[in-house]
């Protein structure tokens, strides 16, 4: 009997060399050192905790899988979502450099809350584009250093992370479009008025900001890390633009002494990195990004990102739209003991895309997956907004 070979929503990554060790090219996209120094500083915060990683043995057991754990950013900073870590910090560093080249002394979290350098970091108007939770990041950061905020939002996005910014003090502006061009407006914007942009995703000769938003995001793998000793065996992890991806990707290969088997996961209609993972250099996604999973709708990724995901990714998956509310669903309500989680649509991606890859013979054979896999999800939102109906 010949093996099926893998649907077409799964594609291996043809430049993946198990073999190949994390190096510089990486490390300038996501640097290690010092993380779990960060995850200490990090305290100074008031509102700050790790979250939980929840383990899933009953579902594990259903899809025919050794060990399930769900990394719940839901619970993040009481905020909703993974992002808190990254435009906060991004602030902070922006911040924190001024200052620092000020007074010769780089200043830390505390400091910079307190306002003790004031006479510096006063001046500074912070903007972002963002589908939402990006833009709520960086209006918390604002906040927190006492900063204006102004942040571009696409149409799409709903009411309430619009009232969400705003609640942080931001300014919002609307743009008649998506998110990309939501960022063109914001780029033409901060040019002229000399605002400071805090992106997640990079472009041509603007990477210092993404880098330090995707240090942020690194404090939640380095909490996996602690959390789970055994370590995953394969990771689903949904993907934007790719910042997300590439911190996870990129932490997990360069602490772990076994590299687990990593599955990048996106929306059908925004299928950037599947894209361009066929064509072997950024491409833009096949569709046009309408998607509900609002978090991960963009066309183009960020480029910076590449040495880490396009080097280190094992495969790449879509998923569909209607597959987005049976996941919301399944965490929701869970089996047996399992912990109920509440989702947002982006956030229950990864396990859309688990629960597709485990009803597909082929794919699940491909992927390697079995009794002895250990699999790591992030639900990267809870409902802000999207109450589950
Ligand atoms: C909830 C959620 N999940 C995942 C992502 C994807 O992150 P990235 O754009 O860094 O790939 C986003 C991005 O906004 C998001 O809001």
């Amino acid at each position: 009997m010949t093996t099926p070979s893998p649907p077409a929503w799964l594609a291996a990554n043809p430049r993946a060399r198990r073999a190949q060790k994390f190096g510089d090219a990486q490390r300038f996209v996501i640097n290690p050192n010092g993380i779990p120094e960060l995850c200490e500083e990090l305290k100074a915060c008031p509102a700050h905790k790790p979250t939980p990683l929840y383990a899933l043995p009953a579902l594990a057991a259903q899809l025919g899988l050794g060990a399930l754990r769900v990394k719940d950013e839901s619970q993040r900073f009481g905020f909703g979502a993974f992002k808190a870590l990254g435009g906060v910090l991004a602030v902070h560093d922006v911040l924190a450099s001024a200052a620092s080249e000020a007074h010769h002394a780089t200043p830390g979290f505390e400091s910079l809350m307190k306002g003790e350098h004031r006479d510096i970091t006063a001046g500074f108007v912070f903007t972002t584009a963002s589908s939402g939770n990006h833009g709520r990041s960086v209006a918390a950061g604002a906040k927190l250093f006492g900063n204006r905020c102004v942040v571009f939002l696409p149409k799409f996005t709903s009411a309430a992370k619009e009232a969400a910014i705003r609640q942080r003090g931001a300014e919002v502006i609307r743009v008649d479009g998506d998110y990309d061009t939501a960022v063109a407006e914001c780029r033409r914007q901060a040019e002229a008025k000399g605002w400071t942009i805090i992106s997640d995703t990079s472009w041509e000769g603007y990477d210092s900001v993404p880098r330090s938003v995707m240090r942020g995001y690194t404090v939640l793998v380095e909490e996996i890390v602690r959390q789970w000793p055994e370590a995953p065996t394969h990771v689903f992890v949904q993907a934007g633009v790719g910042g997300l991806a590439a911190a996870v990707i990129g932490y997990l290969w360069a602490v772990l002494p076994k590299r687990p088997t990593f599955i990048v996961v996106e929306p059908a209609s925004a299928d950037c990195w599947f894209q361009s993972n066929l064509l072997g250099k950024p491409a833009l996604a096949s569709g046009n990004a309408d998607t509900q999973m609002g978090g991960l709708a963009c066309r183009e990724i960020s480029p910076v990102t590449w040495p880490i995901i396009a080097e280190a990714a094992d495969w790449f998956m879509t998923i569909e739209e209607d597959e987005v509310l049976p996941a919301r669903r399944r965490f929701a309500h869970p089996l047996d003991d399992d912990p109920a989680i509440t989702s947002g649509p982006s956030g229950c991606a990864g396990l859309a895309a688990l629960t597709r890859a485990c009803a597909d013979a082929a794919a699940f054979k491909a992927l390697g997956l079995g009794k002895d896999s250990r699999v790591l999800l992030i639900n990267s939102e809870g409902d802000l907004g999207e109450p589950l109906t």
